[in-house]
């Protein structure tokens, strides 16, 4: 297990959550965008300043994904995510981290009206977050989008394939491109972004061919979840490879117990607490 300091110099007598890194370059959307083709891009979500802290020295880009609408709000899915809570996240991601570049996803009803639309809260949440770029979701239809954001200073991340936002058309999160029609307009959708200016592309819940093509075919770095480990990087919602939840979905990989470790520590203290042994005598002040 590595034992490397996610702490660094944490000042305790102000705030725990207040890190006072030895200065650092923080890795820029051009630097991350060079690495097509180049060594893999390792992208985990972060949605709180301890988990930023935690995964930083580890990660090129966190990701402050809508995911935490069900990771932390506890919602059905990404549909009720406010443009608030990705600000007060996203701030939240920024102070935690000085290496990885970090990105903020727009939520749903946020960008889909207009180019105009999506400048408007595309820039708010850059200022409110201080964060490198912005995520969206979709394809062909929002290339002039892309165009009017990064031609004005907003770098965008595109997300095409399984795009979850888009529950209530697709019924589901099954895998996208099964039939050849399907797969085609999938493999459109990446190229108009790519072409459109987007610095990087999550290509989520695809069979693994198209993903493959995309990689090949479009000019910015492939980041894949549920695609295929020929993408130009991974991304994994961090609380699902640590193993919060029961449930582990296909392309999902546990790296860790965290729900067994928490539980377990939970159901120790609670026994302490109950038969009076916590708080010990080294928790206690005496005068
Ligand atoms: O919201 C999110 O966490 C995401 C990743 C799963 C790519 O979009």
């Amino acid at each position: 297990m590595s034992t490397t300091s996610t702490t660094l110099t944490l000042d305790t007598s102000t705030s725990r959550a207040n890190p006072t890194p030895t200065p650092m370059k923080r890795l820029t959307v051009p630097t991350i965008r060079q690495r097509k083709g180049g060594e893999p891009l390792v992208m985990l979500t972060a949605y709180t300043v301890r988990m930023a802290q935690i995964l930083d020295p580890h990660c090129d880009l966190l990701l402050v994904g809508d995911s935490l609408g069900q990771v932390i709000y506890g919602l059905p899915h990404t549909v009720a995510v406010t443009m608030e809570m990705m600000a007060l996240h996203g701030a939240a991601v920024v102070r935690g981290s000085y290496h990885a570049a970090v990105i903020v996803d727009m939520p749903f009803g946020s960008y889909e009206a207009s180019p105009e639309q999506a400048f408007k809260n595309a820039s708010e949440l850059l200022k409110q977050t201080g964060a490198a770029g912005i995520k969206i979701e979709g394809g062909k239809v929002l290339a002039p989008t892309v165009e009017f954001l990064t031609s004005r200073g907003i770098p965008v991340m595109s997300h095409v394939g399984l795009t979850p936002q888009a529950v209530n058309i697709l019924g589901g999160y099954g895998v996208r491109g099964k039939s050849d029609e399907e797969a085609k307009a999938i493999v459109e959708d990446a190229i108009a972004m790519s072409d459109a200016g987007a610095f990087a592309m999550v290509i989520e819940g695809v069979l693994e061919p198209i993903a493959i093509e995309i990689t090949q075919k479009v000019k910015c770095p492939t980041i894949g979840i549920g695609a295929s480990a020929h993408c130009d990087g991974q991304v994994l919602v961090t609380e699902d490879m640590l193993g919060l939840f029961e449930r582990t979905p296909k392309f999902v990989k546990r790296y860790g117990g965290m729900h067994s470790f928490v539980a377990e520590a939970v159901e120790q203290y609670a026994k302490e607490v109950r038969s009076r042994s916590f708080p010990g005598a080294e928790q206690i002040y005496k005068a």
